[in-house]
């Protein structure tokens, strides 16, 4: 596996591999990472991972100082997982003058959810991967389903832009009890690591109080439930809420009546960690 730490690097290597699959992360790796490089490798012949902490889509007050950056120990598991090229620029190759210049995605899919607990995070996840896009031109680009509403924004922002990439979006792994893989999950002390599965049990709770048949006007009472729940296990949710997969809006009762697909999604604070999850319906 080579790697490149320039765009000069990169330009070249992809002149004898042009059109590859991508895999954009911020690097310190876990097996949800690399069954994100599992799938590359069957959509295409050259893998290419990407591995940048883009400050653009941290805000303040947000872990972007002590996000964890552990590019040796990335390559090796990238080089074993069968990656071919490793894209792991510095801030001057990404951004060498200011990013003035920003995606602006739609406040109706950007702006709840991660966007109103996170404001200006969509803003700066779009922008690098366009900008990553543009960099690599990658035929197919693949991403997690554990970040939904950024992989739904990028597929809107890939439509809306006519950007010429498929983009695929893989399952969520999990540890055995259930937590969704995550770099944030190495932040956890043991005692909040075994609490951790709580959020995941509790998006599975309202996921089965939906699939029993809840009518539209009782949604809000089932995620305020599992928002108490949560709080009296000492988390602090920013949000759990049912909504549409195809646009994450809240359901409708015609939604429900037409058994529109529906997803169940969930965000809280364990101590000073921040986790997030969902559950398709
Ligand atoms: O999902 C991530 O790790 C990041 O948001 C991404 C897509 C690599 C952009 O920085």
């Amino acid at each position: 596996m080579h790697i490149l730490h320039t765009r000069a690097e990169l330009h070249s290597a992809l002149q004898s591999k042009p059109r590859p699959v991508l895999v954009p992360t911020m690097g310190n790796l876990h097996a949800g990472h690399l069954a994100l490089v599992a799938r590359a490798r069957e959509l295409g012949s050259t893998v290419i991972a990407s591995v940048f902490v883009n400050r653009l889509q941290f805000g303040p007050g947000e872990d972007f100082e002590r996000y964890p950056r552990t590019l040796q120990r990335d390559a090796e598991q990238l080089r074993s997982a069968g990656c071919d090229l490793l894209f792991a620029p510095d801030e001057a190759q990404m951004y060498p003058s200011p990013q003035t210049f920003h995606v602006r995605p739609d406040p109706l899919l950007a702006g709840e959810l991660e966007g109103a607990s996170r404001p200006g995070h969509f803003e700066g996840v779009t922008t690098v991967v366009l900008k990553l896009l543009q960099l690599v031109q990658p035929g197919v680009a693949v991403f997690g389903k554990k970040d939904y509403q950024q992989l739904l924004l990028i597929r809107a922002m890939v439509e809306q832009f006519a950007l010429p990439v498929h983009i695929e979006g893989v399952e969520t792994v999990r540890e055995a009890d259930g937590l969704a893989m995550s770099s944030r999950n190495g932040y956890l002390d043991a005692s909040q690591r075994a609490q951790a599965p709580q959020l995941h049990h509790a998006l599975r709770e309202l996921a089965q109080r939906v699939r029993a048949g809840c009518r539209a006007d009782e949604l809000r009472d089932a995620e305020t439930a599992a928002e108490q729940r949560l709080r009296s296990l000492g988390w602090q949710p920013d949000y759990t809420s049912v909504r549409r997969r195809r646009d994450l809006q809240r359901p409708q009762p015609e939604d429900l009546a037409r058994g529109d697909q529906l997803v169940v999604l969930g965000a809280a604070r364990l101590g000073g960690t921040r986790l997030l999850d969902n559950l398709e319906i």
